[in-house]
């Protein structure tokens, strides 16, 4: 048998839930899935089909119609929808601005939280999002909850869109803090802090620090679960 065990990483955007989260998979030699990619992915069938982002009915149906693949990459997952590869259209300004409606509806949810429970069943994946740890993967081994200020949250994000980015950084911080209003106050599964898990405050701290830490506590899990079996 093996002793993998799922972690499970929430927080608000631009926190590094990413960045960390492929680096602890790296370590462990873990599967990373990034669950924001497939929202994401939804929103921009959603988009291109015409559909309004609030239609349950339509946007659910699409969610389970659709073909949704994750490649894990050496830098970037790749995500292929429907036999094509959307994943460098999965991060614009106009999905940034639709996602948190698509990601309210309960068609869209019911369907991912299946997709990403099959691909967590034999274990051994870090999982970013907002309710894997309270919704999608509540047994996970290791929870953690990763935040950092919101003004330095949108300076990461800021500074990853480079010098001709059409946005400044109060108008990023300004979306940043609505789409987490939206992930925060909606119905089903909003984003909140699972009472199992830990909290990590990144501000400040470099991504090796957060990593390292997390790749600790995974260790120390996998430790407890040997201990217990013995
Ligand atoms: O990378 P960033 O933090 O900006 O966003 P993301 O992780 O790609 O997620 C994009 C959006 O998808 C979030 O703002 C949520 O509205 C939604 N999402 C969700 O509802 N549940 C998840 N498990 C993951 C993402
Ligand atoms: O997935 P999430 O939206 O939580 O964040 P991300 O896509 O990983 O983006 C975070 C950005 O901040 C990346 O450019 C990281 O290199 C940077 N960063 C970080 O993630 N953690 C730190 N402790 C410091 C910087």
């Amino acid at each position: 048998y093996s002793h993998k065990i799922n972690i499970a990483i929430d927080g608000p955007a631009g926190a590094g839930k990413s960045t960390v989260a492929r680096m602890v998979a790296s370590a462990l030699q873990y599967i990373y899935v990034d669950t924001g990619a497939m929202y994401r992915a939804v929103t921009l069938k959603a988009l291109e089909s015409g559909f309004s982002t609030e239609d349950n009915e339509l946007v659910g149906r699409l969610a389970h119609e659709m073909d949704i693949v994750l490649l894990p990459g050496s830098d970037t997952q790749r995500v292929i929808v429907d036999d094509e590869d959307v994943t460098s259209r999965l991060r614009s300004l106009e999905i940034n601005r639709n996602v948190s409606y698509v990601a309210r509806l309960e068609g869209v949810r019911k369907r991912m939280a299946e997709l990403q429970r099959r691909m967590a069943q034999q274990k051994g994946v870090v999982m970013d999002g907002r309710d894997i740890g309270t919704h999608v993967l509540p047994d996970a081994e290791l929870k953690i909850f990763l935040t950092a200020t919101p003004r330095e949250r949108a300076t990461r994000r800021f500074l990853e869109l480079g010098p001709d980015a059409d946005i400044t950084l109060d108008q990023l911080e300004a979306e940043i803090a609505r789409r987490d209003q939206l992930d925060q106050e909606r119905e089903i599964a909003p984003l909140l802090q699972a009472p199992d898990a830990r909290l990590i405050d990144s501000t400040g701290r470099t991504v090796d620090e957060v990593a390292e830490e997390i790749v600790q506590w995974g260790l120390a899990a996998t430790r407890t679960i040997l201990a217990e079996e013995k």
